[in-house]
């Protein structure tokens, strides 16, 4: 997989499925299951590490988890794009530092950076563009300001805040940006921000069924997930035997649009 294939993905609305992962083993099935993408998502500071949030994680654990799950990839079919979140705290300060911090990333083996939030990012996103990093925003429920947020809860439901939402989107694909990623906004929302961008694609992960593509927690599409699942996740390991089956089952049904299931979409 590579960029070009991405955006030829989303131009002929072939969707994206995407996964997060944190090993080796984990992303090796996931990359022979057929995942056009995985991310090695920050949430592993709730899913491995226990914490309450991901804001705890360090850019050093990320890039020791990227490196794991490159090595999963390449033991494999090595097909995936490999996504790595940049922490809390590693490219809040200045461009500089976002590049530094990019830097640790892709040379433990990711091919593209995620970063959160829109606005104040366009300017670090573009500098990180222009240097030839690759780069996916990452707007609606952005985890690493849940305090601001007030919480885990869906994003941008009244008008002003679906405008403002838009505006950011259009502005980050500006900047750079190829992919972007929307979590727990209104379906009619993801959908009118993929129509509105052409150079990036959206994956969508609580947003209903109209995005490019689609993304899950991996320990939440295997059952596996501690605490109050959200509505939109479904247990692919239910019903099919064995973790890569359950894998090219979500592929399957991201790619044939049966996942998420927009009637039950409940925003
Ligand atoms: O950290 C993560 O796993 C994520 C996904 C939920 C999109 O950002």
């Amino acid at each position: 997989m590579n960029l070009h294939q991405l955006m030829q993905m989303h131009a002929h609305d072939e969707k994206i499925a995407m996964l997060t992962a944190y090993d080796a083993t984990f992303a090796a099935l996931a990359d022979r299951a057929g995942v056009d993408s995985l991310l090695i998502g920050d949430s592993l500071g709730m899913v491995c590490q226990g914490q309450s949030s991901t804001l705890s994680v360090t850019l050093q654990e990320m890039a020791y988890h990227t490196q794991c799950v490159v090595k999963g990839v390449q033991s494999a079919q090595n097909k995936a794009w490999i996504v790595a979140d940049m922490p809390f705290g590693s490219y809040q300060v200045s461009k500089e530092q976002a590049i530094q911090s990019a830097t640790v990333l892709l040379q433990a083996g990711a091919h593209m950076v995620k970063l959160e939030g829109g606005g104040w990012t366009n300017e670090v996103v573009q500098f990180l563009t222009e240097r030839g990093v690759l780069v996916c925003g990452h707007l609606g429920l952005t985890p690493q300001t849940v305090h601001a947020l007030g919480g885990y809860k869906v994003q941008a439901r009244e008008d002003r805040a679906a405008q403002l939402l838009l505006k950011q989107a259009q502005e980050l694909e500006q900047a750079g940006a190829h992919l972007l990623v929307l979590e727990m906004v209104p379906k009619d929302l993801s959908h009118q921000v993929t129509q509105a961008l052409t150079q990036c694609a959206t994956i969508g992960i609580g947003a209903g069924n109209m995005t490019s593509g689609q993304v899950l927690v991996m320990h939440d599409m295997l059952g596996a997930g501690i605490g109050k699942m959200p509505k939109f996740v479904r247990n692919f390991l239910k019903d099919h035997d064995g973790v890569e089956e359950a894998m090219r089952a979500y592929v399957r049904a991201v790619k044939d649009r049966t996942f998420p299931d927009n009637e039950l979409h409940a925003w």
